[in-house]
């Protein structure tokens, strides 16, 4: 089989293609030959040597993929081979084979290609953790997304529109056009316009319901006075630490020194009436049975078209270089995918 590995922190480059044997399925797992592997913010900041969850490097990162299943494990019922899957890995994602537990595993609907379907898990399992589980979003309110280009910006603004709510989103220019067309209501150019105001001024001064916020630093600030009573902010990233496309000491150092460590106190949170929840779906991993409940009633989404993942541009193994850069460059609208 063929994986990328991240040989060691550093830029793009330092990603390479290696040859290993193809695994065995253990008990209880098949093996997956992947059609496409989801990239992730995680995998970038992995890359760069500052997400702590990651492996010690070398490592194969990835959480996600699209394929169909060529070897079953002990255990595993017959009727699963040759079954089209989409799977989450807990790294190791970017491979052409993988095994992964079949509890990880979720049968593609017809009609979903497998690229699609490894869009669907991190960003959409993270989107519905954040609106529907812990943000509690309801018909009518308003949730203010930023980075609403990004492949979990996208789904959050599917979810929240199926639920009947208004959506703000904070994103480049060049996104705007088409982020309107894919449902967004207002949007905010975070470079030139400060949200906060921007915000207020859209709100009528009202404020917003729910911020999915993972930018983090001074973000996590300005969203959270720019909250209506009942207000939620989820936090569930620090995007703005990856400043460069290397480490940046000076970029993590802003980052934690304009972090709101005071402001969310308890007395303060119970006085403005308003609400700070984190989300983090790599520790949500033992949680099986939730995140099967979740997949399904997405999946139940995609089927009646209330959902759909929007591949911004698929890359070759050998190109995944480019496809960290492609992200870091901010070009992307939706999900970048590796094609084996
Ligand atoms: N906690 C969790 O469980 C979880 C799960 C998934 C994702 N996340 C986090 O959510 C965020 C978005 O993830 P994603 O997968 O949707 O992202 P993505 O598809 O990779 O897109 C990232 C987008 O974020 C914006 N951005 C903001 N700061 C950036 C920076 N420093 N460098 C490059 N782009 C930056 C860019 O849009 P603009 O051009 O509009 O700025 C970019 O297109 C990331 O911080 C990620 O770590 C957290």
């Amino acid at each position: 089989m063929r994986q990328i590995w991240i040989t060691k922190a550093g830029p793009p480059e330092v990603l390479e293609v290696k040859e290993a044997p193809d695994p065995e399925p253990k008990a209880g797992e098949v093996r997956i030959r992947v059609e496409a592997s989801g990239v992730n913010f995680a995998d970038i900041m992995g890359r760069m040597g500052i997400y702590p969850d990651l492996p010690p490097i070398p490592v194969v990162p990835g959480y996600e993929v699209g394929g169909r299943v060529d070897a079953l494990g002990a255990g595993v019922e017959g009727s699963w081979a040759g079954r089209d899957v989409l799977a989450m890995t807990r790294f190791g994602g970017y491979a052409d084979t993988v095994c992964v537990p079949l509890n990880r595993v979720f049968v593609r609907p017809g009609g979903m290609s497998a690229p699609e379907g490894a869009a669907i898990p991190v960003n959409y399992f993270t989107a519905w953790q954040l609106i529907v589980v812990m943000g509690g979003l309801k018909r009518d309110e308003t949730v203010l997304v930023h980075s609403a280009g990004g492949g979990v910006g996208i789904a959050a603004t599917q979810i929240a529109k199926h639920i009947g709510a208004r959506v703000i989103g904070t994103a480049s220019a060049a996104k705007h056009a088409e982020l309107r067309a894919l449902g967004v209501d207002y949007l905010i150019d975070y470079r030139t316009e400060d949200f906060e105001a921007r915000t207020r001024e859209i709100t009528n001064g009202r404020g917003v319901e729910l911020i999915l916020d993972a930018v983090g630093g001074e973000s996590w600030k300005k969203g959270y006075r720019v909250l209506a009573r009942t207000g939620r902010l989820g936090v569930f990233g620090v995007s703005s630490a990856a400043s460069g496309k290397e480490r940046s000491i000076l970029g993590m150092l802003t980052m934690l020194a304009t972090t709101p460590w005071v402001q969310f106190n308890p007395l303060s949170l119970m006085n403005a009436n308003k609400g700070v929840f984190g989300v983090n779906l790599g520790h949500m991993w033992g949680e099986v049975d939730r995140i099967r409940q979740w997949g399904e009633q997405l999946l139940q989404l995609w089927a009646q078209g209330a959902i759909k993942p929007r591949i911004a541009h698929t890359f070759r193994f050998a190109e995944a270089p480019q496809a960290h850069h492609y992200i870091q460059d901010r070009s992307n609208i939706g999900k970048v995918l590796l094609i084996p």
